[in-house]
Order: C-alpha cells, then sequence, then structure tokens
C-alpha cells in the first residue's frame, strides 16, 4: 500500500503546497486538454519552425515517430508538475524519497494495468526495447533455444547469441509466417526451453503481425513468446492476456515519453530464476561478509532483482502518463485517425508510379502507420534530404536497423547513385537504403498532405537545390 495513496502533485503554476501532498494528477488545462476524437494529440514542438534552403521558414513536419515520437504535452506537463517533488526511490527516509518512491511503482502499477498482465507478472523497468530484449537474452534457462524472423529489428534480431538461435525466412503472408514457426519448432528437440521473438509490427513496412496466431503455435510447441510491442504499443492496445504472449517489450521514447525508460513485462519465473541483470544496490536484499572472507548475496526476487542502481522515476512516471493519456484517448479512436492518414499517405503514392512502397505481406495487409518506400532515379538519401532542406519535413532514410529485412525487401533493385548520398557499400555489395514516413497520434493532417503534394513535386520537377555527401550523408549543398 503506498505511503501517500490520495495524494496529488499540484500544478507547477501553483504554489507548492506547504505540506507536500503528491502523486499522480493527470494535468488538466488548455496544453494538455483532451483531444478532440478526430483530432490529433497535443504533443511538443507542434509549433516549431525549421528553416527552408529556399528560402523562409516552415512549421516542421515530425514524420519519424517510429524512431522517435515528440513527448505528449500532458507527458511533459505531468513530468514539470512532479519535477519539484523529485526524489531518491527506494532509499531515503525523507518525505519526498517516500513519495518519489510510490510514484515509481504506482508507475508499474499503471504499465500493468496498460499491458493487461496477469496478476503474477512482473514489469520490469530498463532504459529502452533493446535494453529489455537483453535483459531477457541475459534470464535465458541453460539451453534454451531462440527462433527469430530475419525480419526483426536488430534489437530482436541480436541479442540471443548465447544461445542456439534458429532465424527464420522472411514470410510472404501471416499464414506462411505461422507455418514457417510452426515447421522449425516441430524439428526442435521436445522437452527443453524455447523463446519465438516476434515484433507485433514491423518498423520497416508498418505491417502488423500474426501475433495471437504465432502466440499459439508456440504454446503449442512448449515455446514461450517475447512480443517486442515497440512499434505497436504507441498505435494499437497490446494486452498480454489477450495475445497470449509471455513478455512484451517497449521505448517510452516511442511511446510520446522521451525519458530515458523502457519496459520489460511479463512471466516472473525466469526473471526470477537467472542472476541479475545488473550487480549492485537495489538488486540486492541482504549482503554480508562469509566466514571464508567472501560474500554473501540474497537477490531480490521481485522486479528490483534488475534494476540495480538508482531508478529513473522520471522515465518510469512519464511512461505511466503517456499510458494514461492514451488510453483515456481511446485506441478505437487512435486507431480509426491514424487508418485515415495511413490511407491518405498510400493513395497519395499509388499516384506516383516511380514510387515503390515496400511490402512483405502485401498492399492491403493491416499496417500502423510506418511505411518505408523506394523512388526510382533517386537515392533515398537524397530524397530525404529534400524533404527535408526544402519542405521542413523529418522522415528517415536507411536501413532502419533491420539490415537483412529491408535487403529481402529491396531484393535485386539496387539503389540509383543519385546526384549524392549513395551509402557505401561493402565490396560486392549493391548500395541499398530506403525512405521511411512514419507517424501516430501527434500528427496533424497537414503534415501528412505536405508530405504527398512534397513526394509528387520532387518526383515530377526534381530538387530545386544541389545537394551532396558529407560524412556519408546527403547534405544541402551551401557552397
Ligand atoms: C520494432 C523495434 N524493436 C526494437 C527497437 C529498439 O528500440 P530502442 O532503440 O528504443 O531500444 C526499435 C527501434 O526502432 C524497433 O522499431
Amino acid at each position: 500500500m503506498p505511503a501517500y495513496p490520495n495524494a496529488t502533485v499540484s500544478p507547477r503554476t501553483e504554489a507548492a503546497p506547504a505540506a507536500p501532498a503528491a502523486v499522480p494528477a493527470p494535468t488538466t488545462g488548455p496544453a494538455s486538454a483532451a483531444p478532440a476524437a478526430d483530432g490529433p494529440l497535443p504533443v511538443l514542438g507542434r509549433d516549431v519552425t525549421v528553416p527552408l534552403v529556399t528560402g523562409g521558414h516552415v512549421t516542421y513536419a515530425a514524420l519519424d515517430y517510429a524512431a522517435s515520437a515528440p513527448a505528449l504535452q500532458r507527458v511533459w506537463d505531468d513530468v514539470a508538475a512532479y519535477a519539484p517533488y523529485y526524489g531518491s526511490v527506494h532509499r531515503g527516509a525523507g518525505y519526498l524519497s517516500q513519495l518519489s518512491t510510490d510514484l515509481f511503482e504506482s508507475s508499474r502499477a499503471t504499465v500493468a494495468a496498460f499491458l493487461g498482465c496477469r496478476p503474477d507478472d512482473q514489469v520490469v523497468f530498463t532504459r529502452s526495447t533493446t535494453d529489455s530484449l537483453n535483459l531477457l537474452a541475459h534470464v535465458l534457462p541453460e539451453g534454451c533455444e531462440v527462433f527469430v524472423f530475419e525480419t526483426e529489428h536488430h534489437a530482436s534480431l541480436l541479442p540471443w547469441r548465447g544461445a542456439r538461435v534458429t532465424y527464420l525466412d522472411a514470410p510472404r503472408t501471416p499464414g506462411q509466417a505461422v507455418r514457417t514457426l510452426e515447421r522449425a519448432l516441430a524439428d526442435r528437440e521436445p522437452y527443453g526451453p524455447a523463446l519465438v521473438c516476434v515484433t507485433g509490427a514491423s518498423n520497416v513496412t508498418g505491417e502488423l503481425w500474426p501475433v495471437r496466431e504465432l502466440a499459439a503455435a508456440a504454446h503449442a510447441h512448449g515455446a514461450r513468446v517475447v512480443l517486442d510491442a515497440a512499434q505497436l504499443a504507441p498505435h494499437h492496445p497490446v494486452d498480454v492476456g489477450d495475445l497470449d504472449v509471455d513478455w512484451v517489450a517497449f521505448s517510452g521514447h516511442k511511446l510520446y515519453a522521451p525519458f530515458g525508460t523502457g519496459v520489460l513485462a511479463g512471466r516472473a519465473d525466469w526473471l526470477r530464476e537467472a542472476e541479475p541483470y545488473l550487480a549492485g544496490g537495489g538488486a540486492s536484499r541482504r549482503v554480508a561478509r562469509r566466514a571464508d572472507g567472501g560474500v554473501d548475496v540474497d537477490w531480490h526476487t521481485t522486479a528490483a532483482r534488475h534494476e540495480a542502481g538508482s531508478p529513473n522515476v522520471i522515465g518510469a512516471y512519464a511512461i505511466a502518463s503517456a499510458c494514461t493519456a492514451l488510453t483515456e484517448a481511446g485506441f478505437d479512436a487512435l486507431v480509426a485517425r491514424e487508418r485515415e492518414l495511413i490511407t491518405r499517405v498510400r493513395e497519395g503514392l499509388a499516384d506516383v508510379p516511380e514510387v515503390r512502397v515496400l511490402s512483405l505481406f502485401g498492399d492491403d495487409a493491416p499496417r500502423v502507420g510506418v511505411l518505408s518506400f523506394v523512388v526510382e532515379g533517386w537515392n533515398s538519401s537524397h530524397f530525404a534530404a529534400a524533404l527535408s532542406a526544402e519542405y521542413g519535413i523529418g522522415v528517415r532514410d536507411g536501413l532502419f536497423c533491420a539490415h537483412p529485412l529491408v535487403r529481402t525487401l529491396l531484393g535485386g533493385a539496387p539503389q540509383e547513385p543519385g546526384a549524392c548520398g549513395a551509402p557505401e557499400a561493402g565490396p560486392g555489395e549493391r548500395s541499398l537504403n530506403a525512405i521511411r514516413v512514419s507517424f501516430g497520434a501527434g500528427t496533424p493532417d497537414e503534415h501528412v498532405e505536405r508530405f504527398v503534394r512534397a513526394v509528387r513535386e520532387l518526383v515530377r520537377d526534381g530538387a530545386r537545390w544541389n545537394y551532396r555527401t558529407e560524412d556519408g550523408r546527403c547534405v544541402p549543398d551551401r557552397g
């Protein structure tokens, strides 16, 4: 039971209360008011203007949500309201330390509710999805086999190298994904521990993966499942029980809460039985010298076991605030609005024959607001630089930390060298890269409209500026 169950953080504009009674009042007021169901949620940076190389300024169109989404205004306001009460977590007798500890633990409970966690699940605060999956890799039981599709982000593809890993070929339909996994699991040695790592939504194509079906296939063969929800959680409800996955991992900075925290939530047993991820204070319950001169350690069996060191209470609270904000906005409304934006982008790009949208599962596959493409006659780096410099649109170009997938999707189509920016390729390798546009709950219609218009104009008229390669990136030539 928290020590201050009903307390509230006072808004930063008011004088701090004499006897601080805090935790955690969602802020209200103009900046963080609930949005109209069909409008964007207020995010920071929505009024920021950037210079155009062709002259003048324009409001920045942040269309790189898949890398890092802007902070929700609500998250920022909640963090600011708490900031004066900041204190150490799990290690102070003072009022603000108690209060901060309560806030940290109640944030954990908020995240558990957001993910629909089972009563015995643990929610571990980490630094990011990458950190969460490395933590899970660290706690794998002896002899655990891991199954992962080659299509995964490197954060899901690479942490398992200490285990016996089976890399599965990219499927071309959701059904093929399930069959591929079933075949691989049928071949494995029975009875040993096994883990399947699946993405909820691809960070390259935005396509939704058949998580529930993959989890059922895994469980039928005695394997467990971890869901990489880095791209799913900001766009869709993620319910651990409903999807029947064993763990879920996501990052705060993609969920409108850029304060350096991520989450690994799920089954407690492997977490409880493994050595701590980091050894140190907070993870240990009792440490004592032994008669032989050594040291005995009694480690926590709760989430604290893998959270050694001083916890990032602001990061945890920011994630909890984002979870609350998205829940209150309503995922039905968020998903419906995002679907409209996706349709606009898709239809706009379909009118430009030089644009090829990358897809594993086909044009009609359901997806989140993430879409990658290449443009005939352009190097992707050049195209992305022109979108930024001439239209104030921020997208990403490259291989998106999913090199095997992008190589598979681009197949035999090498990138045009273009005017500049062709990425360096290894000996015998083609130069490959693509452009990714991504958006979410804070994206106004104007941003996607500007993007579609910019693509049309650039393809039709070409860039209005000269560009050159600098440190491997295509940049406007100001010379
Ligand atoms: C699907 C997916 N998984 C994992 C990650 C890694 O997230 P982070 O960089 O926050 O650790 C990303 C980041 O882009 C991602 O898109």
